[in-house]
């Protein structure tokens, strides 16, 4: 029996393992306008095997985007291509789909170099804007100088996130989460280093974590009960005056309290130049661990899990519930399909790609020499996954 293949639950959705597939943001949109590219993309990835596929951090205002190539879900066009890559991935697997919510608060206004990981200002004969944040502080010398949000503006954008899921809704994702942490805007509230306000926003954990838990609240109240909802949030800031795991533990309880499903557990970069521990594998794990062990909430960890008996370990030894992979997923879409075959479970294909399944062919054996045998000899027209029979949602 593997942990990793157990069925999972995620407040009201049920997932068909542990393994989810990280939001990562592919800087391919046009006007914040899904293209092929996030098809193609998507596509690939609910044939992972993973029970969980997490789209990009989409922004809910053209403010909030990253780049010029960022998601958007502000506008009638937005909805309607994100509805349309639904649709057509809809049935290929039993993955379930989510999307992730976000505004880039003051890391807003970049051009992105992927192959350099770090997003630099763009300038403005490229079109650069003016972000916004809870305090006038850049991200870094040289970077814009953001906007303060008043009172006025900060209740906009909490609607912004809640009408960005209704769009999410309509367009028939399963899953939202609330990109909480990286330095965008609701972490920017949530970490003193970017949060310098005196008023209900800032100053005691109970004014920093207003905004995110606000944001919960807001959408929670239209985000359909039997969908889920999640927070990726800051476990440290590496940096003496940030976060803390003790902010997050409160934070996490506070989201708990608005009926939010799980937390993600991430850390690191609200300001550039913070010294941070080498990343080893699993780094970010035992962050998922307190918050879980403390808060009880449903718990994803995330960060260098990249073998299927580490991912495995995670779960079995209850450290969290869900794993969640980026580079593992971009560099091998088969990630999950290779996981069973290497713990010896028996899974779905897609039958398009059933003659490619490991007891149909001796390549994989082959390469992954710590492969033991498949636990079930299957015939190899066995029509498995004809036909999904799949609830129906909403
Ligand atoms: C190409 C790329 C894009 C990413 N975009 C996002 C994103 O949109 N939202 C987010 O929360 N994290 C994003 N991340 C971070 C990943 O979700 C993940 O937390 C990180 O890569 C560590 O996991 P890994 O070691 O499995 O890659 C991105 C990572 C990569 C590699």
């Amino acid at each position: 029996m593997s942990a990793l293949f157990s069925p999972g639950r995620i407040g009201g959705l049920d997932l068909d393992n542990r393994i989810v597939v990280s939001p990562m943001c592919q800087y391919s949109a046009v006007n914040g306008v899904a293209q092929s590219w996030h098809l193609i993309h998507i596509g690939n990835l609910v044939l992972s095997g993973a029970g969980l596929v997490i789209m990009e951090a989409t922004a809910v205002e053209a403010v909030g985007r990253g780049t010029h190539g960022c998601l958007g879900l502000y506008t009638d066009a937005q909805e309607a291509a994100l509805a349309a890559l639904v649709a057509n991935v809809r049935g290929l697997s039993r993955a379930r789909l989510g999307l992730q919510l976000t505004h880039c608060g003051r890391k807003a206004s970049t051009r992105t170099i992927p192959e350099r990981w770090r997003g630099e200002p763009l300038p403005p004969e490229e079109g650069a804007w003016t972000p916004v944040a809870p305090s006038a502080l850049p991200f870094d010398a040289g970077w814009a100088i953001p906007d303060e949000l008043d009172d006025e503006g900060i209740d906009r954008l909490i609607g912004m996130f809640a009408a960005s899921a209704e769009r999410a809704s309509r367009a028939g994702f399963d899953l939202i989460e609330i990109h909480g942490a990286h330095g965008y805007l609701v972490h920017n509230f949530f970490s003193p280093i970017a949060n310098r306000r005196t008023d209900q926003w800032g100053g005691s954990i109970e004014n920093r974590i207003r905004f995110p838990v606000e944001i919960a609240r807001a959408v929670r109240r239209v985000w359909p009960k039997e969908r889920a909802l999640g927070f990726r949030i800051n476990s440290t800031d590496w940096h003496p005056d940030g976060v803390t795991l003790e902010d997050a533990v409160l934070l996490a309880q506070g989201l708990e309290r608005e009926g939010v499903d799980y937390v993600a557990m991430s850390a690191g970069n609200i300001a550039p130049g913070i010294a941070i521990p080498p990343a080893s594998p699993g780094h970010q794990v035992p962050f998922a661990t307190e918050i879980k062990q403390r808060t009880g909430l449903t718990a994803m960890a995330v960060g260098m899990i990249a073998r299927p008996d580490q991912a495995e370990a995670i779960v079995a030894e209850d450290r969290a519930d869900f794993v969640a992979l980026a580079r593992p997923m971009l560099d091998n879409p088969r990630w999950g399909l290779h996981a069973a075959a290497v713990l010896g479970v028996d899974i779905d294909y897609a039958p398009q790609y059933i003659r490619a399944r490991p007891n149909n062919w001796l390549g994989f054996t082959y390469v992954h020499p710590d492969t033991r045998p498949p636990a079930t000899t299957r015939q190899l027209d066995r029509p498995r996954s004809a036909t999904w029979d799949r609830p129906k949602i909403g």
